[in-house]
């Protein structure tokens, strides 16, 4: 008789509700990216980024206007570490379903390096990759060089200056990525909750609007925290650790 114990139990039920589900799709936040080592932003370790700057100067209409060098610098520097990691076993085990859409707060593209189709990671906070306009009528976009990104600089289409293609609080999501994410969960029978503190909305409404279509909701997160109140199963446990396990001899899809 082997004991088992209630990390395993919870580990089985979340198989479980996999295996009854025929549509899953997975919402992600920086913990997913946390075991490749870019730092998240509120855990409660001095790295996090909220803890060490100022969002509303960093990451805001405001704060761009107030010192856009100051901005720039600042995403660049992010740049510069997001230039050297890799995927971890988490992004892998997720790039394994290949028919899973990827819904992901994260401005990395760790999901695509690990071998996600682009066409499947929706991206509702942006891209670091990209600069992109600061005059939300021009349409000019230009992928940055994350080893060697460009300073503070003007639209060559309209004169305005060139952003981070981030969505910086106060600013509102991709109206197409946004509209999909939306409608993909409300026909769910599972939303996977990785690595998020379900805190900034309107993405983190997500989950709620998941459960309300009648979705089943497992989290990975080794810290409690607001998804944990919607969770059927919450394996506190790092993405990395346990996705593998979570997902291994699946072929999971998110369509109809
Ligand atoms: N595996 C899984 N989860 C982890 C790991 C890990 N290795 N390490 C940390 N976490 C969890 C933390 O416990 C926390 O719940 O990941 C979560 C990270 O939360 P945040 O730092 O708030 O990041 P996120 O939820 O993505 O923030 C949402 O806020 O600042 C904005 O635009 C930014 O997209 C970001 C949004």
């Amino acid at each position: 008789m082997r004991f088992e114990s209630s990390r395993d139990r919870r580990l089985r039920a979340a198989r479980e509700i996999l295996s009854s589900s025929r549509r899953v799709a997975a919402f992600s936040g920086a913990g997913l990216s946390a075991d490749s080592g870019l730092a998240t932003f509120r855990d409660p370790d001095p790295d996090a980024l909220w803890s060490r700057f100022d969002p509303i100067e960093l990451a805001s209409a405001e704060g761009f206007a107030a010192n856009p060098q100051r901005v720039i610098d600042w995403y660049n520097w992010r740049r510069g570490n997001y230039a050297s990691v890799h995927p971890n076993a988490a992004h892998r085990a997720l790039a394994g379903q290949q028919r899973m859409i990827q819904i992901t707060q994260n401005v990395d593209h760790l999901l695509e390096q690990a071998g996600v189709a682009p066409q499947r990671v929706y991206h509702l906070h942006g891209s670091i990759l990209q600069d992109r306009c600061h005059n939300s009528a021009c349409v000019h976009r230009e992928q940055v060089d994350l080893e060697k990104p460009p300073g503070l600089r003007a639209c060559p289409r309209c004169g305005d200056r060139l952003r981070p293609a981030v969505v910086w609080f106060g600013e509102n999501l991709p109206q197409e990525t946004w509209a999909l994410a939306r409608r993909l969960c409300t026909a769910l029978d599972c939303l996977l909750v990785i690595g998020t503190s379900a805190t900034v909305y309107p993405a983190a409404g997500l989950i709620a609007l998941a459960r309300q279509h009648g979705s089943r909701v497992i989290v990975v997160d080794p810290n409690p925290g607001a998804a944990s109140g919607a969770a059927d199963v919450h394996l506190d446990r790092s993405a990395a650790d346990i996705l593998p396990a979570l997902l291994d001899g699946f072929d999971l899809g998110s369509g109809p």
